[in-house]
């Protein structure tokens, strides 16, 4: 069941595009006021206007943002504390596979840097305001392609070894590290943290890797999903009842799974936190 998600504040990265666009809508459907963080004023205009239009709800925000710049998403949690005094619901939705080695302004790995270090800053500049919204919910939206990796702590901007799909793998099993230590920290405010993979889903993902492209036309027929069927289990976490009091889970399919093996490790969970502190500048 869907809550009323009327006077629910929904902070959602990546909304002009795939699954965010779609969780941004439908939570515009259901009532709430959602802010779209993206990186790219064209795309969240054209994505505002539509979303707006197809919900009939006018009170949709945008807020433009780079997740690639730890500058940029002090100034975004500083605004957004300015023009906001509660957060329901926050949504770590964007992401980025590059094919190829790249580093940020801030010097660090880039899938590594907005798939995860950027999501981390942005959830803890704004985590005071989440407990005292409470009951509220982070979602942080990993990948089934996590399992096929792990963290070396000793090649963080893997200068040593670049592999395309091991370098996305890498910053998504760092989503799923980041939400079981969060979910730790957080238990008894009220806020709830959670982790899924969407499924294969038909979105502008692959647009950067030509290795993405082939393996999608080499999926099996019906592997691949829409935007739509994409954005449930977000959607799900970010509004049912059934969730309410669940929390430090990953999930597919609107169920509970078990993540990789590797993803439980306590030690790797509070030495990820730790350095994404200091390399966000929070520590
Ligand atoms: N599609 C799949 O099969 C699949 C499978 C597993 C997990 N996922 C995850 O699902 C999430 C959504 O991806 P999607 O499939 O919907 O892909 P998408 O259509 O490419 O959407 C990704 C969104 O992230 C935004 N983004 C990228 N870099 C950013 C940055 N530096 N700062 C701010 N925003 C940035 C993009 O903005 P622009 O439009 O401006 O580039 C876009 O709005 C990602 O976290 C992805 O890892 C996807």
């Amino acid at each position: 069941m869907p809550k009323d998600m009327n006077g629910k504040i929904c902070l959602i990265t990546g909304a002009n595009s795939g699954i965010g666009k779609v969780t941004a809508l439908e939570l515009a459907k259901l009532g709430a006021k959602v802010v779209m963080f993206c990186r790219n004023s064209k795309r969240g205009e054209d994505a505002l206007a539509e979303i707006k239009q197809k919900s009939g709800n006018a009170s949709v925000d945008l807020m433009i943002a780079d997740l690639a710049s730890l500058d940029s998403v002090r100034r975004f949690a500083a605004d957004f504390k300015a023009k906001y005094n509660k957060l329901h619901v926050l949504i770590n939705n964007a992401g980025i596979h590059y094919p190829e080695r790249k580093l940020t302004i801030d010097g660090y790995e880039a899938m590594f840097a907005v798939n995860h270090l950027g999501h981390f800053l942005l959830t803890l500049l704004l985590l005071d305001m989440i407990k005292a919204s409470a009951p509220a919910r982070i979602i942080n939206v990993s990948s089934e392609a996590h399992v096929f990796s792990k963290i070396d702590f000793d090649d963080l901007n893997l200068d040593k070894k670049f592999n395309e799909f091991q370098a996305y793998g890498r910053s998504k099993l760092a989503n799923i590290y980041f939400t079981y230590e969060l979910a730790e920290r957080l238990a008894g405010t009220g806020v709830t943290v959670n982790c899924l993979h969407p499924g294969m889903v038909k979105t502008n993902f692959q647009r950067y890797s030509k290795m993405v492209q082939d393996a999608i036309k080499k999926a099996p027929p019906g592997l691949l999903i829409s935007p739509e069927e994409g954005a449930k289990t977000t959607i799900y976490l970010a509004t049912s009842t059934e969730v309410e009091n669940v929390t430090g889970r990953y999930f597919e399919n609107l169920k509970a799974k078990k993540s990789s093996r590797r993803s439980y490790e306590r030690e790797i969970q509070k030495k990820l936190w730790e350095i994404s502190e200091k390399l966000t500048g929070l520590a």
